[in-house]
């Protein structure tokens, strides 16, 4: 028998990614630095929770838990077909945008195909592209941290199989503008697949010329949504893409056979039947970011005006991120230093509810006045 020494346990694509580090759990700030209060204002959460109606359907649903769930997820594509208008045929429903991500990265890429996306965009894109050994090319953001949608057109090669979009962006909270989309559209072959990842759709109803991407007949168009942001459900993990049959068709082929579960699925039928709980997170959001505005207008600090649940800054160096970062955390407010996303100087704050966001004004104050 020949020898498997020498040979490496894993590919150096799996080799060379690095292990998602989590931020700092509430019970880990606690311990570590005993503060007053807690504001986990990291990872665009919803500070709201979940609606109600969640606890009464998800009791229900665990009544059956020992069976296995709807693999198509039937009854939650009735209700996102009756929300959004779109056939039931054109939607499936997967553990999170995340899991939709990776289903995606499985399904289309053959050999050298490539992927174009932005340098500063959600990382796990990047990650799943990794995972699958997809070659990337990171276009960068404009000088005010947007997509730089023309560059990224001009990216396009007989070898790009897909154009990743957050929209909103997560760090950034920057947007492509409808008359942006319908620009790049025009542009795209119709054999590039052009991912547009809506994971912070429910809060860009404060801005007027965000593309209602659903309202066109882009046959390569795929956009994915969640119940992680703005209904609170990211503890469930579930979250649904819309595109033309034959792609659905096709993820379906690659998604793990009975995600999402039982529960998730009952959740998120129940969360869709609270608007009131909706408009609630809505506002909460929008005055958050309008209060935190004009919070570091007069702070004179930078910030980018966002579409989404959180506001990122931007500090001169990467060494005052990390020290307003640091202080804030032994303070007891959890933010996110987006490093990781390639903006070493900048942090990106969630928005939290009123009392969250006193702790974070009054402990920012502290930080940069000491
Ligand atoms: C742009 C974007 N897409 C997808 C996700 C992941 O969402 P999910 O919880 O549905 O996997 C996030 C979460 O932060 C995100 O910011």
């Amino acid at each position: 028998m020949s020898s498997n020494k020498g040979r490496k346990l894993v590919p150096a694509n799996i080799d060379e990614l690095k292990p998602y580090v989590p931020g700092k759990t509430i019970a880990e700030v606690v311990e570590a630095y005993h503060p007053a209060k807690i504001s986990k204002l990291a990872s665009n959460e919803n500070r709201l929770g979940h609606s109600s109606k969640v606890d009464e359907a998800v009791n229900e649903a665990l009544k059956t838990v020992s069976d296995y769930p709807d693999p198509v997820a039937n009854k939650l594509k009735a209700s996102i077909s009756e929300k959004t208008g779109i056939g039931s045929n054109r939607i499936m429903v997967a553990s999170g945008s995340e899991s939709l991500l990776a289903i995606l990265c499985r399904t289309f890429f053959q050999n050298k195909e490539n992927l174009i996306t932005a340098d500063a965009t959600f990382i796990g894109m990047f990650v799943q592209a990794k995972i699958r050994g997809v070659h990337m090319k990171q276009i960068p953001v404009t000088k005010d941290y947007r997509f730089d949608v023309k560059a990224m057109v001009n990216a396009i090669d007989e070898h790009t199989k897909m154009i990743y979009i957050a929209n909103p962006n997560n760090p950034t909270g920057t947007y492509i503008t409808k008359e942006e989309y319908e620009w790049m559209m025009e542009q795209v072959p119709e054999d590039v697949l052009v991912i547009m990842d809506e994971a912070y759709f429910e809060f860009t109803d404060t801005v007027s010329d965000y593309p209602d991407v659903l309202s066109y007949d882009h046959k390569n168009v795929i956009v994915l949504r969640t119940f992680s942001k703005a209904y609170g459900l990211a503890g469930f993990r579930i979250g649904y893409a819309i595109a033309r049959e034959e792609i659905i068709q096709y993820m379906l082929k690659t998604k793990l056979t009975f995600e999402p579960g039982a529960l998730a699925q009952a959740a998120a039928i129940a969360s869709f039947d609270d608007e009131a709980f909706l408009n609630e997170s809505r506002n909460v959001v929008r005055s958050g970011k309008e209060r935190l505005y004009k919070f570091f207008d007069e702070q004179n600090i930078k910030y980018i005006r966002s579409a989404a649940n959180f506001v990122m800054i931007c500090l001169d160096t990467e060494e005052e991120a990390i020290y307003i970062t640091q202080k804030m955390l032994e303070k007891g407010v959890i933010l996110r230093r987006i490093n990781a996303f390639g903006l070493p100087n900048c942090i990106r704050i969630t928005i939290g509810l009123s009392h969250e966001l006193d702790h974070f004004e009054q402990s920012f104050l502290e930080v940069i006045n000491t």
